[in-house]
This record gives structure tokens, C-alpha cells and sequence, in this order.
């Protein structure tokens, strides 16, 4: 396993991590970080070699590079979590070889497609709560921010369908705290600000306290009273895992970690793809008009069910249109653990390796118009034209994501029925500009007014 440890595991980013040489790249480009990145691979691509400070890194915009690193040679391009040890501990994510292998096993059948209909009852109800919440908006008028109200959601279908339990803390709290730390691009700016003596807004001891939080989460999670007591969970496979003496390595600290993860990766991604949708479906009212009239046909008056999700047609093209666009993980990040080459390009040990995924989804050369948004790309015959590896926004090979066929029926069915009930309505600047996190993040969030139809 390859990892850059922490000298204080509390403090804000790393000097020497990736993200800090690339903040003054990413910062240059007002409002979209990722045209630099575009205009770098245009210019320079398929990859290319560039020295940061003391540091080779290897930048790819080439699909079939992609399919190299991930697909291909998943052993000598392994993780590379720089500075995101407090967030995943050494969860799943970010382990690698034999051990990477024990560790997922025990859980993989919570993300088996078989699994995802036992869910479904559990995402409705997560969904019903935050209708009430947004009822509410609608009656007061307020404007409100949309991805903290898509992470807390994000947060509780995951909590009662994978955990059998009601979110036992306060989302709101904890969704900022997380953010403190994944808001890489903002970590330089505090660093230089404070080495400066000038004031900051983000104090090292708040960072600490953010991150305590954090870490409180999952106890309490385990602690909280199950709802149902069901037997079949992902929380169960992970205590059997811890339980069972054949599987020394998956001890208490692992567990604790496997929920980090997944009440952040299966949240943040998740929250940002929904409200990526409802911004993009606020803009395009046709769209939003067909997934009414396709959620009357498929569901009339009821709660959709599992055989519901796939009859979403549309719905679906919307969540996969959106993920082409604002896809949550727009970079991938590996560390070479051994010599090759890439496209004549010698790659050394150690050299850090960035798969630039956005680069690829705003390709014209894999996509018609790709900065428009036509979710009927994703349906029919033109869906069956795209070339391999142009779309990854669950990755690719066997590191691809556990939990993304899931995700997409959580924000299937969360698009229909919030869109069934309620008109969004986007109130922030037009474009919204984005900021590079670990995840592809709306600058200052997105600001919404609801609105309740028949109301
Ligand atoms: C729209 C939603 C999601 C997106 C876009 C997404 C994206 C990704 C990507 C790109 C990776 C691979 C990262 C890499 O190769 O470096 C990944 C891995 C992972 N994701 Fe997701 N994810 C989503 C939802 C979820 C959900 C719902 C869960 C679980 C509840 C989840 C759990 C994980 C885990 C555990 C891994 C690590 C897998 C491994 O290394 O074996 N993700 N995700």
C-alpha cells in the first residue's frame, strides 16, 4: 500500500500532497477550474509528463491510457490518497493488493443488484423526510442551499438501508466538518495566510474539532438502536467480518473506517449528482416536465418500487446525463509502484499519475455538443455508440465503485419523486462556478427556492 502519511493526521492538506501544486493551476481559471485542464490536454495531451517542485507527475486525457492505468495494470498503478487520511482512516478505498481484497469481500454482497430492492422501501422513507423539509422551504419562501440538503439525504438513505438505523447525528453539523477537509483547494490558501501572520478563517485547532466530529460518527453510529433489526446489512457484514478469527486484519479500527467511507463516499458523490440534476432539470423545465409524465405512467399515485426503477427510463438518462457533465470524481489519483511506459512516455516509480475524467466527458470527440445537456444520448441506439472508457464516473477496472449501481437507483428514484412534488427553483449566478475539491463542487454551493406544485 502506498500512502503519504501525516505528520499531525488534524491539520489541513499536506505541503508536499498533490493538491497543493495543483491549487495555483486550478485557481488560475475564474469559474472553471477544469478549461485549464481541457486546454492543457487539447494542447499537450495524451499525456503529459510535468515537474512539480520535486515531484513527477504523470497527467493522462486519453481514454485508452485510462483503460491502461485502471483496467489493465491495476497493480502497478496503485491509490494514492494525499492528505484524505483523516476522512477514510484505511478504508477500503484506499488499500490495495491482498488486503484490499479481504477487506471488500465481506461486503460486496450489500452492493449485489439483488440486494438493492430490500433498499428501496428504506430510500422512500429517506426521501418522505426530506419532502417534509422542503414543504416547508416552500411555505416560508426562504432560499436554501441544495447539496447540503442532498448529503443530508444522501446520508440517511444510506443510514437506514445499509446501517438499519435513523442518522443518530446531526447531518448538518457533519456535512460541513467533512467539507472542511475535502476542500483541498482552499487548504493553501490558509496555510500561506497563516504562515503570513494574516487571519484565517480556519483555525488549525477548528480543523482539529472538525475532524474529532468526524471521527465520532461512526461509534455513534454502531451505538444507535437498530430500526428493524434486520439481519442482512451491511453494518452486520461488517461486525461478522470483525468477528470472525479467520480475518484478523478486519479488527474494530476497520470497521469504524469501512463507515467513514462509506459516509463519504456514498454520500458526497451521491449528494452532488442529485443536485447537480435538480440544478440542471431547474434550467431545462422540459426535462423536469418528462420525468413528471414519466413518473405518473411508470408509478401513478404510489411510491415506486423496484421494478418501477427500471422502467425509469428517462429519469435515468437524466441521472447518467448529469454524472457525463458534473461528474463528482473528475480526477483520478494513483502512484506508480513501478516502472512502465504510457504512449512512449516512461513512467518511473513513484511517479503520482492523474486521469483528468472530466477531460474525457467534454470530449468532442466522444460526445455531440458535449456541454449541452440531451439526457437522450443515454437511451437507445445512441447510447450503444460511445467509445469505451469516455465515461467513468464510477471508474473503471476492479477499483470501480462498489456502491454506483446503488447510487444511481437511490437518485432515480429521489429525481422522480422530489420533481412529482416540488418545482426547484435555481437562484444563484448562471453559470454556476465550480471549485475543484476531491469532488467537482458548486462554488459557494447552489441556492434554491422552492416551490410546491398544486399548492
Ligand atoms: C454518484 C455516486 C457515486 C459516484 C460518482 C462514485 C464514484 C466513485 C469512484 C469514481 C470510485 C473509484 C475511485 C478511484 O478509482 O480512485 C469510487 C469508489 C468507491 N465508492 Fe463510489 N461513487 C458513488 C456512490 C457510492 C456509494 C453510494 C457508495 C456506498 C454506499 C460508494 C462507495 C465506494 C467505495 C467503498 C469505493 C471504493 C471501492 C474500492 O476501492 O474497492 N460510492 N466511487
Amino acid at each position: 500500500m502506498t500512502m503519504i502519511e501525516q505528520s499531525n493526521p488534524k491539520q489541513l492538506g499536506e505541503e508536499s500532497s498533490i493538491w497543493f501544486k495543483l491549487t495555483p493551476l486550478l485557481k488560475a481559471a475564474n469559474g472553471n477550474p477544469m478549461q485549464i485542464l481541457m486546454q492543457m490536454g487539447e494542447r499537450y495531451g495524451p499525456v503529459l509528463p510535468i515537474n512539480m517542485a520535486n515531484q513527477r507527475v504523470i497527467m493522462i486525457f486519453d481514454p485508452q491510457y485510462f483503460k491502461h492505468v485502471m483496467v489493465t495494470k491495476p497493480d502497478t498503478y496503485v491509490k494514492y490518497f494525499d492528505g484524505l487520511t483523516p476522512i477514510f482512516g484505511k478504508s477500503m478505498i484506499t488499500t490495495d493488493g491482498a488486503l484490499w481484497q479481504k477487506i471488500r469481500a465481506p461486503q460486496q454482497p450489500a452492493f449485489h443488484p439483488g440486494a438493492f430492492d430490500g433498499y428501496i422501501p428504506y430510500f422512500n422513507q429517506a426521501i418522505k423526510t426530506k419532502m417534509d423539509t422542503w414543504a416547508e422551504y416552500a411555505k416560508s419562501g426562504e432560499t436554501f442551499e441544495m447539496v447540503e440538503q442532498t448529503w443530508t439525504l444522501a446520508a440517511d438513505m444510506i443510514c437506514k438501508a445499509l446501517f438499519d438505523r435513523d442518522m443518530p447525528f446531526n447531518p448538518h453539523v457533519i456535512f460541513k466538518c467533512v467539507k472542511t477537509y475535502t476542500d483541498v483547494m482552499n487548504h493553501k490558501d490558509i496555510r500561506l495566510r497563516k504562515q503570513a501572520g494574516e487571519m484565517f478563517e480556519m483555525s488549525d485547532e477548528d480543523a482539529s474539532k472538525a475532524i474529532d466530529m468526524w471521527w465520532s460518527v461512526p461509534p455513534e453510529v454502531m451505538a444507535a438502536k437498530p430500526n428493524e433489526y434486520r439481519e442482512k446489512t451491511l453494518l452486520k457484514m461488517i461486525e461478522a467480518a470483525v468477528a470472525d478469527e479467520d480475518l484478523p486484519e478486519f479488527d474494530q479500527q476497520q470497521a469504524i473506517d469501512e463507515l467513514k467511507q462509506y459516509l463519504w463516499a456514498g454520500t458526497e458523490t451521491t449528494a452532488l449528482t442529485l443536485a447537480w440534476a435538480l440544478y440542471l432539470t431547474s434550467k431545462h423545465p422540459e426535462a423536469a416536465a418528462r420525468i413528471r409524465a414519466e413518473g405518473q405512467e411508470v408509478c401513478g399515485g404510489r411510491e415506486p418500487t423496484a421494478a418501477d426503477y427500471s422502467a425509469l427510463q428517462y429519469t435515468r438518462a437524466v441521472i447518467q446525463e448529469t454524472m457525463r457533465i458534473y461528474p463528482p470524481i473528475w480526477g483520478f489519483l494513483r502512484v506508480a509502484a513501478e516502472a512502465d511506459e504510457i504512449a512512449g512516455v516512461e513512467i518511473r516509480k513513484d511517479d503520482r499519475i492523474f486521469l483528468f475524467g472530466y477531460g474525457a466527458h467534454h470530449n468532442p470527440e466522444f460526445w455531440e455538443e458535449p456541454e449541452e445537456f440531451r439526457p437522450e444520448r443515454w437511451i437507445g441506439d445512441q447510447a450503444k455508440k460511445r467509445v469505451k472508457y469516455s465515461y467513468i464516473p464510477f471508474g473503471a477496472g476492479k477499483r470501480s465503485c462498489v456502491g454506483g449501481a446503488m447510487s444511481q437507483v437511490e437518485n432515480t428514484l429521489a429525481l422522480v419523486q422530489l420533481l412529482r412534488r416540488f418545482q426547484p427553483e435555481y437562484v444563484g449566478q448562471e453559470p454556476p462556478a465550480l471549485n475543484a475539491t476531491v469532488t467537482l463542487t458548486p462554488k459557494g454551493g447552489l441556492p434554491f427556492k422552492m416551490h410546491e406544485l398544486n399548492n
